[in-house]
């Protein structure tokens, strides 16, 4: 197995708070292990033109604490053909890259597994997305920042909800996936979440009214995740619906939107980002390829791409069962 001696890493599809903290480990790990580093900007997009700069321990310096990614992000189409990716290989030909770091979510990886199984370039994965919803890894990177934003927010939303008495519809991000909704729910004291994992013939929205609404209560919150199917989901949906059917209550949406994907960084976060780019580097050098680095119970784990990606990550149902009983 040849010594690797120069690696890339580029930072894809939606930013979360953490990926510049994973980007100075890396870097910094790869350097102090006498590799060269190079940074690829705006994730495949850059790999496919050849925006490529090399990185220094001082061009990582100043930016653990700091939201979003020095790398800039973008989300490709060009990178999902095998032209794109052909395109992508000569670049790391051209700059001398023998190894890739790809920072990113479910798509960034899914690209990376496609790119792996076509070049032969060792791909390490590092799971950066607010959704939380790769397999193999207890947490994310950007998620726990994320979920104390929606959290801070709803504690906002709670003091005018109260005054008003008013029902709101508090919708979330997480693609199809239920983690910031449900437990940014319980974080809040929410009365209810509606997630795609709970999507049963069980009418969600009856569910709530009928055990989320008490008298004594002076206002509920429902946590929405963003998933929709078949034209249901949402907020503005579940709203739209109690206007119509119990048109006694007085119900507002708030669309948390992008600002749950900036801010600074969680220590939490950080400290993951910081393991798992240290860990990267220490992986390639094993000789482990084709991976994402994940926790799992407090420890660093290796987990094929391929099984990241494809298998769906499960709720734990008892997080249902911990909101449903807290909120009666
Ligand atoms: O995957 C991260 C995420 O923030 C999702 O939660 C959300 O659905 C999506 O990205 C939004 O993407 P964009 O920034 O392209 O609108």
């Amino acid at each position: 197995m040849a010594r690797i001696k120069t690696i890339g890493i580029l930072t894809s599809g939606g930013d979360a708070p953490g990926m510049n903290a994973c980007i100075r480990a890396v870097t910094r790990t790869a350097i102090f292990n006498g590799m060269k580093v190079y940074g690829i900007y705006r994730g495949y997009e850059g790999l496919i033109k050849g925006e490529v700069e090399e990185l220094t321990t001082e061009s990582v310096s100043n930016t653990i604490q700091r939201g979003g990614t020095i790398l800039r992000t973008a989300r490709c189409k060009a990178f999902l053909t095998p032209e794109g990716r052909q395109e992508g290989y000569e670049t790391l030909k051209r700059f001398g890259i023998d190894a890739l770091i790809v920072v990113g979510g479910n798509g960034s990886l899914h690209g990376a597994q496609e790119f792996a199984a076509e070049h032969d370039i060792p791909i390490i994965g590092l799971p950066g997305t607010i959704d939380n919803d790769l397999y193999g890894t207890d947490f994310t990177i950007g998620y726990d920042t994320a979920l104390n934003t929606i959290v801070e927010c709803v504690d906002k939303i709670r003091d005018t909800a109260t005054s008003h008495e008013r029902i709101f519809f508090i919708e979330v991000m997480g693609r199809d996936a239920g983690f910031l909704a449900q437990n940014s729910a319980i974080a809040s004291g929410a009365e209810a979440a509606i997630i795609p994992e709970d999507q049963t013939d069980v009418d969600q929205l009856a569910q709530f009214i009928s055990h989320g609404i008490r008298k004594s209560k002076s206002s509920s919150i429902v946590l929405v995740s963003e998933a929709r199917k078949n034209g249901v989901g949402g907020a503005m949906y579940y709203a739209d619906r109690v206007r119509n059917e119990y048109p006694q209550y007085d119900v507002r949406v708030t669309i948390l939107g992008h600002l749950q994907r900036g801010g600074r960084p969680s220590a939490f976060d950080r400290i993951l980002a910081s393991r798992m780019g240290y860990a990267s580097i220490e992986a390639l050098m094993e000789g482990q390829r084709n991976i994402m680095i994940g926790v799992s119970n407090d420890e660093i784990v290796y987990v094929p791409i391929s099984r990241a990606v494809k298998k769906d990550k499960p709720i734990d149902k008892e997080l249902i069962s911990v909101l449903t009983v807290l909120s009666t």
